[in-house]
């Protein structure tokens, strides 16, 4: 899957040469929340949903920003999404993962991106920022309900604790380290495609 392209948040200029297709416009304007919270997203782990509800909030945080408070809401996200990745990578590597499986290669490469993204926004450079946060509006929802969704499977067919690392069904461990995402939407050869999925520096 390609990369998401983001389309004008507002009306495009039509290009002179007659083509009314809407050139493709840099964001560089608060613009309303992309992404609200819906059962759609709800994966029935509280743990999990509870760090979902709270990066939906601070994206809509980031798109609705005026510059003056785009670089700290960015911040705020990515070292939210450091933890959030972080703790889904635990209980992965817990649970029978394999080091590097597909799941946790697609977290290092989204959260590499959106390193970049914080690196140009200090730098005064906005618009990577507004475009990375549109991208994430889309990318999220495909992420919660293929490889967060199968996660939240697996942990329950163990018996995981988030909470205390206990697993009360270890018979249900798997037999060799799952290399793939461990949802029935993903399969080993996903980790190839891990990094297709990931927003793009703009
Ligand atoms: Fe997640
Ligand atoms: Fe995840």
């Amino acid at each position: 899957m390609n990369a998401v392209t983001a389309t004008a948040p507002t009306d495009a200029p039509v290009e002179a040469s007659g083509n009314t297709s809407p050139a493709p416009a840099p964001f560089t304007t608060p613009v309303a929340p992309g992404l609200q919270w819906s059962d759609a997203l709800n994966l029935a782990m509280p743990f999990m949903d509870q760090t979902h509800i709270e990066f939906v909030d601070l994206l809509a945080a980031v798109q609705t920003a005026e510059n003056t408070e785009l670089v700290s809401r960015w911040q705020a996200l990515v070292d939210h999404t450091d933890a959030h990745f972080g703790q889904e990578d635990r209980w992965m590597a817990d649970t029978g993962f394999a080091p590097g499986s597909c799941h946790m290669t697609q977290h290092a490469v989204v959260l590499k991106v959106l390193r970049e993204g914080l690196a140009l926004g200090q730098q005064g450079q906005w618009a990577p920022i507004r475009q990375m946060a549109h991208e994430l509006t889309v990318w999220f929802p495909h992420h919660a309900q293929t490889m967060d969704a199968g996660l939240a499977l697996h942990l329950k067919s163990v018996g995981y604790d988030p909470a205390t690392g206990h697993i009360s069904e270890p018979e249900a461990l798997p037999a060799l380290a799952i290399s793939g995402c461990g949802g029935s939407s993903c399969s080993t050869s996903d980790s190839s495609d891990a990094t297709a999925t990931a927003p793009e520096t703009a």
